[in-house]
């Protein structure tokens, strides 16, 4: 039977952790994976979460099934600090692993209710939307987004596309930090989305990967929020992994907002897939998230932290632009300083970022999507003078 395998491609970002791991050089520089790094290059447990693992080990006094939902805790501190007071009648949340496991488990939620609707995807968007979606065999559409001449959005070329959606299909968004661009849309612009995607009889699909690490934890979930509002029904897949640190517990949530004599039906149907794939979400890291958001000295703790990542990473990138700006001598890389998130796409070319690789051992996805969070002081100015060097 196994022999009908045949290999598989690979992930193009996951690839790149073995590439660097087995490259020998000192002063290589690893800005491929989405995962924070502080100025040493660690990737540390946020004061919170160890605090809160501390509080588990001495008080935990078992370890039997939760329920197939998750902790109905964890769903409620979730729901709450992603779309604030107002919403928890219409709203019916299961704890998957990690945020992949929420867009799996929204997909499958799709499928199952609309087999015909199209999932819309952004051009480009993060790798494994498409990938899961095509494992699924849903249909499938892109609509424009990025603007390679500008590095910010192509506008009339998303509002034209997504002209094309059809009542029912899915239409997923970026909440915030737009992976692997770094563009993200401003408020006006929001509106308009928000406003065709209503006239076409839409599902908004956001993907929440990174709330807070972007223009703050509030701000990065206002998109949401408007159209939570805004929407009938609306599907948020969120991941814990960057905003908590906690990449390896696999915690995410799905929230699925409906008419709330829709709920228990819809809350059904999700404890339904989560038996279906893996019964019980794993509990850890959706335990400490809750005990975080329970605690109000945690809290402000996990905040200050958070916002203390959040400014690091706008440091380096106002520090990497006037690199740029001094290295190559122009202001192509400008946009580096405006957008948000832990990533920018550079606009290199396949063949630099190859070189950039070989001859400089400075490691980012071949889109030219780099990790900002990679960057520390000292690499900023080395990353601008190869980049001049590779461009030139
Ligand atoms: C990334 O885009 O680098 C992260 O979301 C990690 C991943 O799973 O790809």
């Amino acid at each position: 039977m196994l022999e009908a395998l045949t290999a598989q491609p690979q992930d193009k970002i996951l690839q790149l952790i073995a590439l660097y791991r087995d490259d020998p050089r000192p002063t290589k520089i690893d800005l491929g994976v989405g995962v924070y790094k502080d100025a040493t290059g660690l990737t540390p447990v946020m004061r919170a979460v160890k605090a809160a693992e501390r509080k588990l080990w001495e008080e935990e006094t078992t370890k039997t099934y939760t329920g197939l939902a998750g902790d109905p805790a964890f769903n409620a501190a979730m729901v709450g600090m992603i779309l604030g007071d107002g919403f928890a009648d219409r709203a019916a949340s299961v704890a998957t692993p990690g945020g992949t496991g929420a867009i799996r488990q929204a997909l499958e939620l799709i499928r199952m209710a609309n087999p015909a609707a199209k999932v819309w995807l952004s051009a480009p968007t993060w790798p494994n939307h498409p990938s899961i979606v095509r494992y699924l065999g849903m249909p499938m559409a892109e609509y424009r987004y990025f603007d390679a001449a500008t590095s910010g959005i192509d506008f009339a070329g998303l509002l034209a596309d997504l002209e094309g959606v059809a009542a029912g299909d899915a239409v997923l968004l970026h909440g915030c930090c737009h992976n692997p661009t770094g563009a993200n849309l401003s408020p006006a612009e929001w509106d308009q989305v928000i406003a065709l995607l209503q006239r076409k009889g839409a599902v908004p699909f956001v993907d929440l990967a990174y709330q807070g690490f972007g223009d703050g934890l509030e701000e990065d979930a206002a998109a949401t929020r408007k159209i939570a509002a805004a929407f009938p029904e609306v599907l948020i897949a969120a991941s814990c992994s960057k905003n908590f640190g906690i990449y390896r517990e696999r915690t995410g949530v799905l929230i699925a907002l409906t008419s709330s004599d829709r709920r228990a039906v819809v809350q059904g149907n999700l404890a339904f897939l989560n038996r279906q794939n893996y019964s019980f979400p794993p509990d850890h890291g959706a335990r400490l998230v809750t005990m975080i958001l329970a605690d109000t000295a945690l809290t402000a703790d996990w905040k200050q932290e958070l916002e203390e990542v959040r400014q690091n990473m706008l440091t380096l990138r106002s520090a990497l632009a006037d690199e740029l700006r001094r290295a190559t001598n122009s202001d192509r890389f400008d946009f580096v300083a405006h957008h948000r998130g832990m990533f920018s796409r550079l606009g290199l070319t396949e063949a630099e970022v190859t070189s950039l690789r070989d001859a400089h051992g400075i490691y980012m996805v071949g889109d030219s999507r780099m990790n900002i969070a990679g960057l520390n002081a000292t690499t900023v100015p080395v990353l601008a003078s190869a980049i001049a060097k590779v461009i030139g």
